[in-house]
This record gives structure tokens, sequence and C-alpha cells, in this order.
């Protein structure tokens, strides 16, 4: 077989800082080349080697590398896989993302025009829309390593020790080509409590800043949290850019849900429904009751009806999914459905009585009824 020496290079560099998602790419890389030349089963074999999870770092001996709190020995920063589920992101959402990843790819190019950019950037919003998702998905498609700090994970009830942790993860980060995802920013914000001593909460921050001013200008940060107006305005400038992540529109429903539950097939009016029917819901809501109901139909003796999945979209509320049983609707069940299909998703009479099972008569006695009361 020809490989070409650099590659071979990367690899053994990859392997002596343990890194599998580098060790993964370059086989990757030589797989591709062997099949080029026709070694089909060389090719084969390499990318089932591939496919192999890797030793834990852990029991490699690499862990001992990760800063550690001092008090509890737990790693204060742990590396995440690529995610293997696709993203759905609203336009403005991934508007931003493209030139965020756009201007990480070609970083050193912008550098040397003088027109580069902090690579930092701040996912916001309330939970379940996405936020770590995201950041696996921008790690993955920058090919780098995926670092993972829970800020609230760094909090020491001892005097002091927050900071030498945090200083801890800055020190590690830059060695490594990485992409550094501070999950739960906001947990600093919560130093203002009174287990901490007054100057804590300004001891923190101030390290963060010095930490976030250290990196390399190619260390890419990607920070997240549920709460941004508790963020330090001085933490908030260090992120140039910002994508606020928002309950998924109508659009990234639809996506959502033919993703979930449908499995990509083709069906088309029922994710139109379902859509329009969970507004309000997180894409975290709507994965959960959409396994629940494919979870049901493995294990039940038939498929769960759309009706009994909409009942279940009608009874959640963003962070808090019903998921859905296996019992028969019963008449109160039909009634909630009728009003809310009718009322919340502007479904037809027709339509409605399709779905729930019943007449259009009955369907008019529903609304009747709900209408006096
Ligand atoms: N927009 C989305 N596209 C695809 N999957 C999604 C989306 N939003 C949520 N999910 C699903 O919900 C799961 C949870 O989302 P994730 O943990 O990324 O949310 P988060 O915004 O980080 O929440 P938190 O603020 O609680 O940390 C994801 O792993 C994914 O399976
Ligand atoms: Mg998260």
């Amino acid at each position: 077989m020809e490989v070409d020496k650099s590659l071979i290079s990367a690899l053994i560099e990859s392997a002596m800082s343990a890194d599998y998602t580098g060790v993964r790419r370059v086989g990757g890389q030589i797989a591709k080349r062997l099949a080029e030349q026709n070694d089909l089963e060389g090719a084969k074999a390499l990318q089932s080697l591939l496919r192999k999870r890797g030793v834990p770092l852990q029991a490699s001996g690499y862990a001992e590398a990760l800063p550690r709190d001092a008090g509890s020995r737990l790693p204060l920063i742990e590396e995440g896989q690529w995610p293997t589920t696709p993203i759905m992101l609203g336009g403005e959402a991934g508007h931003t993302i493209s030139q965020f990843i756009e201007d990480a790819k070609h970083i050193g190019l912008l550098a040397e025009k003088g027109v580069s950019a902090r690579l930092g950037l701040l996912l916001y919003g309330p939970p379940g829309t996405g936020k770590s998702l995201l950041a696996g998905h921008i790690a993955a498609s920058l090919k780098r390593p995926f670092y993972i700090v829970r800020l609230d994970s760094l909090i020491s009830s001892r005097l002091g020790e927050t900071a030498k942790n945090i200083r801890g993860i800055f020190e590690f980060v830059p060695t490594r080509n990485a992409v550094l995802f501070l999950d739960e920013m906001d947990a600093i914000a919560k130093l203002r409590d009174d287990r901490h001593e007054l100057g804590e909460l300004k001891r923190v921050v101030n390290t963060v800043l010095q930490g976030l001013d250290s990196l390399t200008d190619d260390v890419v940060t990607i920070g997240a949290t549920n709460h941004p107006h508790l963020l330090d305005p001085a933490i908030w400038r260090r992120f140039p850019y910002k994508v606020e992540m928002t309950l998924p529109e109508e659009e990234v429903r639809r996506s959502l849900w033919q993703h979930f539950l449908f499995q990509n097939s083709d069906k088309r009016e029922e994710s139109d429904l379902l859509a329009r029917a969970s507004d309000g819901l997180n894409g975290a809501d709507i994965e959960n009751i959409a396994l629940a109901a494919r979870r049901r139909s493995i294990l039940g003796n038939r498929e769960p009806s759309l009706a009994q999945i909409l009942l279940a979209v009608q009874s959640s509320r963003a962070g808090n999914p019903r998921l859905l049983t296996n019992r028969e609707l019963d008449t109160v069940d039909k009634k909630t459905l009728t009003l809310f299909l009718h009322d919340k998703a502007g479904v037809k009479v027709a339509d409605i009585a399709g779905i729930v099972g019943v007449s259009r008569q009955m369907v008019h006695r529903y609304l009747k009824e709900a209408e006096h009361g």
C-alpha cells in the first residue's frame, strides 16, 4: 500500500496524545486512500477497527492528565463525543452558526489580514433547545476534539478552590486544538449566595475573564446558559458571536417530528399536524414523546394512533412532556382532543372526526358543549 508519510505522522501524533477523534479522522483518511488504491479488504478492515469505541480514557492513563478537583478528585473537564443525531435549527440561528464555523475554519487567513475575531460563541435560551447538542455539532464540523466543562461542577465549597479549578481548565485546553464548551455559565452568578465569601464571586469572574483572555486565537470557546441576564457583562462581551436558542418554530418542529417519530419516512400530513399542535414544546420534549410512541409501537401489539400522540402533546408543557400510554381514548380524552385540534391546531371538523375516531355530529356536539360551558 502507498500512504502519505504525513498521514502516518498525523496518526502517530493523534495516538500519542490519546486523541481518539484524531485517530478516527486520520484512520478514515487512510482507509479512503486504500479504497482508492483498490485495496477494499484493507479499507474495510481499517474501518471496522475505527468503529471500536476505544479504551475509556480513565483506563488509558490519559485521564490522569485531565484537571481534577482537589477535594473530590473528580475530573473538571470531560471529552465529549461528536453527536450522531442531527440538529434542527431555525433560519436565524443557522445563519450565525454557519458564519461562526466559516470564520473558525479560516481563522488563519483572517488573522493574517488583521480582521480575526475571538472565536467565542454564546448560546442562550431555555432548556432542551439543543444548546449542548449544537456545541457538539460545531466541534464535529470543525473536526476538533470536544471538551465539556460544566461550570456548576467547578464550584467548590472550599475557599479559593473554585478559582483554582477554573485556572486548571484554561491551562489545560490551549494545549489541544479543541472546542471548549463551557456549559451552565450562569452557575458563576449563583455564587452570590450565602455559602460563599463576598469576594469569591468577583474573584471567580475575574479568573474566568483572565482564562478567556489567555486563550490563543484559534481556540474555539462555546458558552451556554439558560439565564443570560445573570451573566456578568464582561463575560458576555467575551463572546462576540451570540445565538439565541429559542423554542423551535413550526418548520423546525416539523423536522423534529419527521426525524424522531417518522424516521424521515414520508408522513407529511401527520408531521404538519403535529408541528402545528406542538407549539410551545422544546426539541427535547418532542424527542421524548416521539420515542415513547415508538417504544409503545415496538412493545405493544399495535402502533399508537395519531390521536394518542396528539393527546400526549396536548397535555405536555415545555420541559415537562407527557408520555403516552397504551390505553384507549375515553370520552373525556376525545372531548379534550377535539377542542385542542379545533382551537389550537385549526383542524377542520371532518378531519377531527377522522383523527379522534368519532362522527362529525359528535365533533359538533363536543364543540357545542364546550361553548355552553
Ligand atoms: N433543535 C434540535 N434539533 C435536534 N434535536 C434536538 C433539538 N433540540 C433538542 N433536541 C433533542 O433534545 C436533546 C436535549 O437537548 P440539549 O441537551 O442539547 O438541550 P440544551 O439546550 O443544552 O438544554 P439545557 O439548557 O437543559 O442544557 C438533544 O440531545 C436532542 O436529542
Ligand atoms: Mg445543555
